[in-house]
């Protein structure tokens, strides 16, 4: 037995991350591939690794010193049951399987149980950071038992980028927390995208710039508070040319956004625990509605506004448009942390939302300057309640939302959609309310139901005899 660590899956992933191991002192890496082909490939591609092939399971349980610990990177689903079940065959108690892909974690709970009656260790981590992140530093979301972080944390914080001089990975907690925290990361990054999306529209068709301009204006954004891969790349993404039309290339790409399932979990999983991520939400629909070309095809036909669409001020809009999209993106974060919140205590983990912050500085596809904001306001209040009142957002929202109320009108006005941008700036007006008319849909649950409702002025659950004389009755609350 010569490797500390192995990897099952020898995809673009996988192979990344194989090698992203072997390139740190004191690892060796066995590596297992379903076909092998694949691992004959990257074995020749990668001679410098030193890796320890191996053709069946047995061989690479065998290379492996104890206690083994593999991570394995395939498919969701399925394929990634079948190679725990292959596993599980050939290692003993005490060894550690590591579920790399990005797994719905309550797939995650339910394997965990599973392999740990065999007395081996099962850990879903998510890894975020693409291609690139895996090959050069992902950021890491480990679930499992502490008996498995012991083995795995030095591993993994030797593969993890790094921000601040400090790992991108962190214990996240029992279980399928690693996953969930994962899936939230997918759902903000769905938010954030799509903001993004939305004030590069508001933008392109309020002031008739092109997309190569565009493109300054957000790399000009890149060196202020907004700061972040996404805005960056976002830029790389407008400057590009299509060789075969000559035209930009992103207007040469089909409008209709795809998407692997993580953003729809994180609002499923948000609807079952009453955590209202409208932002992450709409940006979820907004590529479904995107991926409908027969109802966009017929529906073309309805009307807009009858005047164009154009600002008076193209700078002062833009300016804008930049503090719309900076307050938006406060709100989405605030609901993706409040859902981690809802979910740690929905599944008793003890998830410490300042060191996911943390991890989310460096590696990952929502990285950014501001994760330092959200880590210093969780080091100053640990149990903050919403993220949103904490001093530097509340400051940051202050001084966009007059920006942030004249984009949203503005987009209404211009019939442009701007669905992120205006349910994000729903949910602060909400939040922020003294008295919703939750009160009036109360009423009206119990003119229907009897469903009751209680009172601001005394204790107790009451119920109004609509049907009847309409007075008023103490009710037990058994609806
Ligand atoms: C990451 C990404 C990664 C992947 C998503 C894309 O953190 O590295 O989130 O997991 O790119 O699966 O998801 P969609 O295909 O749903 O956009």
């Amino acid at each position: 037995a010569s490797a500390n660590i192995g990897v099952v899956g020898l995809a673009v992933m996988g192979s990344n991350l194989a090698r992203n191991l072997a390139s740190r002192e004191g690892n060796t890496v066995a590596i297992f591939n379903r076909s092998y082909e694949k691992t004959q490939s990257l074995l020749d591609a990668h001679p410098e690794a030193g890796f320890a092939p191996a053709q069946t399971y047995q061989e690479f349980a065998d290379s492996l010193q104890k206690p083994r610990t593999a991570i394995i990177m395939v498919k969701a689903g399925g394929p990634t049951d079948a190679v725990i079940d292959s596993l599980v065959e050939v290692f003993e108690p005490g060894d550690i399987i590591v579920d790399g892909g990005n797994a719905y974690f309550p797939d995650t709970i339910r394997r965990e149980k599973a392999v740990r009656e065999t007395g081996i260790n099962f850990v879903g981590a998510g890894i975020s950071g693409g291609e690139e992140g895996a090959l050069l530093g992902p950021s890491i979301m480990p679930g499992g038992s502490d008996e498995s972080w012991v083995t795995l944390g030095p591993i993994l914080k030797s593969i993890a980028a790094v921000a601040e001089g400090e790992p991108c990975v962190t214990h996240v907690g029992h279980d399928g927390a690693g996953h969930f925290v994962k899936m939230v990361h997918n759902g903000i990054e769905y938010a954030d995208m799509q903001l993004i999306a939305e004030a590069y529209d508001l933008i392109r068709r309020g002031t008739g710039k092109t997309p190569a301009e565009i493109a300054e204006i957000f790399a000009e954004w890149n060196r202020g508070e907004l700061e972040s891969y996404l805005i960056e790349i976002t830029a790389e993404v407008l400057r590009q040319v299509d060789a075969s039309t000559g035209e930009p290339l992103v207007d040469v790409i089909l409008d209709q956004a795809g998407a692997k399932g993580t953003g729809a979990w994180t609002v499923q999983t948000a609807l079952a625990l009453g955590v209202p991520v409208s932002g992450i939400a709409e940006a979820t629909f907004a590529r479904s509605l995107s991926s409908h070309p027969e109802q966009r095809a017929v529906a073309g036909a309805l009307p807009g506004p009858d005047e164009a669409f154009t600002v008076a001020d193209p700078d002062a809009f833009i300016e804008d448009v930049r503090l719309a999209l900076y307050a938006s993106k406060i709100v989405a974060y605030s609901q993706g942390f409040d859902e981690i919140r809802a979910g740690a205590a929905e599944y008793d983990w003890n998830i410490d939302l300042g060191a996911i912050s943390k991890i989310w500085r460096g590696g990952c596809i929502i990285r950014a300057q501001f994760l330092n904001r959200i880590a210093d306001a969780y080091a100053a209040e640990p149990a903050l309640p919403v993220l949103l009142t904490a001093p530097y957002f509340t400051e940051a929202i202050t001084r966009a939302q007059a920006a942030w109320r004249r984009v949203v009108v503005a987009a209404a006005q211009a019939g442009i959609p701007a669905p992120a941008f205006s349910s994000s700036l729903s949910y602060y007006d909400g939040i922020r309310a003294d008295r919703l008319p939750a009160a009036l849909v109360q009423g009206q649950r119990d003119f229907f139901g009897a469903h009751t409702y209680k009172r601001i002025d005394k204790p107790g659950t009451f119920h109004t005899q609509w049907s009847g004389d309409r007075t008023e009755i103490e009710a037990e609350d058994t609806h």
